[in-house]
């Protein structure tokens, strides 16, 4: 079978080739192997469509295997060999894991935690985002990579190191320290500016020069909240500033499209992804199920519309995922049949054209050799292997569903920053946790049929029906009025507790909660009772929240739904508060998951916001059209078959449905018909 792949031209990439069509890949590191076992690999590679390959994202040592002296020749081999089968790469500049030669040379660039020790070699990705001598190694090396295979034929893609700050986001040695003086002193104009950021009036911590500022360095108490915000922002930016300064050197050398790979993810919180997003040609992510949570299943989805969001609104790549079992997890769940179509499909579903893994063939040695492949331990003769036949085919079935988008009128407001001061020490509870919130609000309305675009504060929302701002904790002015201004034109806002407290230097907004959307949603508390664990409030409806409660009055709004016990039996728990020509709704607790779908169920019928009837917990559907044609995606995750009342050619089977019945744990794409 032909890979369903992108065209095998020797004309320059462009982000469009990436992106105008559906195709399988994957990591493929074939240093670890005999060349023999390359000459397979291909062949295997056409069998099962995969049509691109990142090459090189751990190949520092090979191609240079002594400082200054590069050896190109696997590389050469390599990619020549993909070309001659049709087989794009998504080249890496190789910077991620610096060889040994390298640290030993220069233990200066090694990496240092809060309490002052070093992070040695051994592992991967041993090196402080803000070591000048890294960056002027790095980029050496990526300017040999870039002079000699800038415009080779094979390659589609340059992939910059790899998950930046998978491991090393934030560095707090001494060269940290300077550089995030000059951050500051950006960010901030003067000392004094500094210390009213800070606060530094309280405890005795004002600064009187630039040199007495360090990073958050483990301390005896509660650190200032203010200084870990922003080394958090600073750690972002300084590991943005190095994505820019590599892409700089492939720009000089090639016009081949540049990406690196984000993890959108629930243990990744250190990257602001909405400030990254500009600076590559197409956003790619990568993603593993994450059995730690309660609902991977959910996670997943609500990472995918994530990513959507970042490619705003476009398709993006899906740059790894796994075939079954990672190796990091305490247990690691292999996936049983057919959940790697249903994960993969799902990610499509929402916006991803390209469908890659990590990796092509499992390692024989090495920290991940029980981390799932392609080609399994086991070989072909094997159920992932068909598994994976199985998806090529699949994917060169739904080929005209390439570059159509999602359809979603709802819009759920994410934000890292909110993430990173909301979660901070010194707060009320240590129970609520922002992502948390953000997974439970999402968790409702995918359980309610509903499809959201996950978007930043601040973004403008109109043509939304509704928008979900889930423990939005920090907002600046100018975000709080977008979401304000959208609700007076006539929008629907759904808020949850613990939003609006505190501005970008997180300094609580006087005058009663939730500060920057009392008026909004027309209340004002005066005290928040989080609740102790375990322990329940009533509301009147029957529905139950855990976490918390807080003593609300109302200004303006109704109340919707009032506890019944509690610390405060009889306060408004959920309001409505009619605001310009639109409405404002607050949840100030944490409702059941029930109780949250049918709330938000109510809200999105008041919004007119579409909802998928035939979707639940574990059914999905979605919708991507383009201009003439209009897809509906169904990924049953149950037990038992599902109906769908849609019409039109089922793409997956080829049959013409009149009404769709999924069977359980299947996945089916309808290109709709068009009275309906
Ligand atoms: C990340 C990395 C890969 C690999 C996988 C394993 O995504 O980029 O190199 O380690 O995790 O899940």
């Amino acid at each position: 079978m032909p890979p369903s792949a992108l065209p095998d031209t020797s004309a320059p990439a462009t982000p469009a080739d990436l992106t105008g069509r559906l195709y399988l890949g994957c990591d493929y590191n074939p240093e670890q192997w005999d060349p023999a076992v390359w000459r397979e690999d291909v062949v295997l590679m056409r069998e099962a469509g995969v049509s691109l390959v990142a090459v090189n994202v751990f190949g520092w040592s090979d191609v240079e295997p002594a400082a200054g002296r590069y050896d190109f020749s696997r590389l050469d081999a390599v990619l020549d060999l993909l070309h001659a089968h049709g087989i794009r790469a998504n080249l890496g500049t190789g910077t991620s894991s610096p060889p040994p030669w390298l640290t030993a040379a220069h233990p200066e660039v090694l990496p240092v935690m809060a309490d002052g020790t070093t992070r040695y070699p051994g592992g991967r990705q041993a090196w402080c985002p803000s070591s000048p001598v890294f960056r002027r190694l790095a980029l050496d090396l990526v300017e040999q990579v870039a002079r000699r295979y800038g415009s080779h034929p094979a390659v589609a893609l340059w992939h910059v190191s790899n998950e930046l700050g998978c491991h090393n986001a934030h560095c707090f040695c001494d060269e940290s320290a300077r550089a995030f003086r000059r951050w500051l002193e950006h960010r901030h104009g003067s000392v004094d500016g500094l210390n009213r950021a800070w606060g530094t009036s309280f405890w005795s911590q004002r600064y009187t020069a630039w040199d007495e500022v360090l990073p958050p360095r483990l301390t005896v108490s509660t650190p200032n909240p203010a200084q870990v915000l922003d080394f958090h922002r600073f750690s972002s930016d300084e590991l943005l500033d190095h994505l820019r300064a590599e892409t700089a050197v492939l720009r000089r050398h090639s016009s081949v499209p540049v990406t690196t790979n984000f993890m959108v993810t629930a243990h990744q919180r250190q990257m602001d992804y909405w400030g990254w997003a500009p600076h590559v040609d197409v956003v790619a992510q990568d993603h593993y199920l994450d059995h730690r949570l309660p609902d991977p299943a959910a996670e997943l989805s609500f990472t995918a519309d994530t990513t959507r969001g970042l490619a705003g609104g476009g398709p993006w790549i899906l740059m790894e995922h796994s075939t079954s079992a990672v190796n990091w997890q305490p247990v690691n769940v292999a996936k049983v049949p057919g959940e790697m179509l249903r994960n993969s499909l799902t990610h499509l579903a929402r916006g991803a054209d390209g469908l890659c893994f990590f990796q092509w063939r499992a390692s024989a040695q090495g920290a991940e050799k029980f981390h799932s492949a392609l080609v399994p331990h086991a070989g072909t003769d094997s159920r992932v292997w068909r598994e994976v036949l199985e998806l090529g085919r699949t994917l060169e079935a739904l080929q005209e569903v390439a570059g159509t988008t999602v359809q979603a009128d709802v819009a759920l407001v994410f934000s890292w920053q909110s993430w990173w001061a909301a979660d901070g020490e010194g707060r009320p509870s240590t129970e609520v946790r922002y992502l948390e919130q953000v997974h439970a609000a999402y968790g409702a309305l995918r359980a309610a049929g509903v499809t959201v675009d996950v978007v930043p504060p601040g973004r403008s929302l109109s043509g939304y029906r509704l928008v979900v701002v889930p423990e939005l904790y920090l907002v600046t002015d100018d975000e709080a009025a977008a979401i304000t201004r959208y609700v007076a034109d006539g929008g629907h806002a759904l808020v949850t507790f613990f939003s609006g407290i505190v501005d970008e230097d997180d300094r609580v907004r006087l005058g009663g909660h939730p500060g920057a959307f009392r008026d909004l949603l027309g209340v004002s508390t005066q005290e928040f009772h989080p609740l102790p664990v375990g322990r329940e409030v009533h509301l009147d409806d029957g529905a139950r929240g855990r976490l918390w409660v807080e003593d609300l009055a109302t200004l303006t709004a109704k109340p919707v739904r009032t506890a019944v016990d509690g610390p405060l039996p009889g306060v408004p728990v959920v309001t409505r508060n009619d605001h310009g020509a639109g409405v404002g709704w607050y949840v100030a607790t944490a409702l059941d998951p029930a109780s949250y779908a049918a709330l938000v169920s109510e809200v999105a019928a008041a919004a007119g916001a579409r909802v998928e009837p035939a979707a639940g917990p574990l059914v999905e559907v979605v919708r991507r059209a383009g201009a003439e044609r209009r897809y509906v995606f169904v990924v049953n995750h149950s037990a038992d078959p599902v109906d769908v009342p849609v019409m039109g050619l089922e793409l997956i089977t080829g049959e013409e449905v009149r009404g769709l019945r999924v069977p359980a744990g299947a996945v089916r794409v309808v290109r709709e018909k068009e009275e309906l």
